[in-house]
């Protein structure tokens, strides 16, 4: 998968050279290009804001440097890409967006940072690919960086070959709409507190049994939102 990011943080994404994600990219799974956005300024002073149109407060990102990103970055590309701009404003990103994506051949995230991106970016973008705008959840970070590395996590980690071992990806948090069960490793003892029984027991369907619970049970708990609502309640 190749994936682009344009953002006036590059620094942002080094992170993106360690861990799983970094094996992926020297394994040749991932090809991770980082764009400095004020590299398509034309001006003295690299300009990527104004004020906004109509008045009100803060800055909005100009469409012109934007313009010129996006073309670059299609300029050399094989197929449409589909791009992804976080915003607060945007449709929820879950698992489900996530494993839709990670069959995308191409990805790119326009991180905008100050107000938001002038409107017409948005238009511009989906003359070259698919657009989509997406939010990780009900609150407000400062840019989209943040929220671009949560999902290029999100989404790399489910290109076949990243995690080691794929049945890791299967019962997952989120992949069956459940949460996970517990874990739990040796000593079976640790400070008064003890493993559960059932899991010691050897007894394979018990423990599947045990683990299913659990996961309802915690899912009732934490998030009942992701239950099928009760028509008796
Ligand atoms: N940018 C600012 N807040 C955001 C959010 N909640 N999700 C995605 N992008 C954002």
């Amino acid at each position: 998968m190749r994936v682009d990011v344009v953002t006036i943080f590059p620094a942002f994404f080094d992170v993106l050279e360690v861990s799983l994600l970094g094996k992926a990219r020297g394994a040749g799974l991932l090809d991770v290009r980082v764009h400095d956005l004020r590299e398509y300024t034309t001006d003295r002073h690299r300009t990527v804001d104004d004020t906004p149109y109509g008045g009100g407060a803060g800055m909005v990102m100009k469409p012109e440097p934007w313009g010129a990103a996006l073309d670059a970055i299609v300029a050399d590309a094989a197929s449409r890409p589909t791009f992804i701009f976080p915003s607060p404003a945007g449709e929820l990103f879950t698992q489900a967006t996530a494993r839709e994506l990670s069959v995308a051949p191409h990805l790119v995230f326009g991180c905008g940072r100050y107000e938001g991106i002038d409107e017409r970016v948005f238009a511009y973008a989906a003359t070259l690919g698919d657009v989509r705008l997406m939010s990780l959840g009900d609150y407000v970070l400062n840019g989209g960086e943040v929220a671009s590395m949560a999902m290029i996590e999100a989404i790399g980690r489910l290109i076949p070959g990243v995690v080691g071992n794929p049945e890791s990806l299967v019962e997952e948090s989120h992949e069956d709409g459940l949460l996970e069960y517990p874990s739990y490793t040796k000593p079976a003892a640790w400070r008064g507190y003890d493993v559960p029984d059932v899991l010691l027991s050897g007894h394979h369907g018990r423990v599947a049994d045990w683990r299913r619970d659990q996961r309802v049970a915690r899912t009732r708990e934490r998030r009942p939102d992701l239950l099928p609502s009760d028509p008796s309640a």
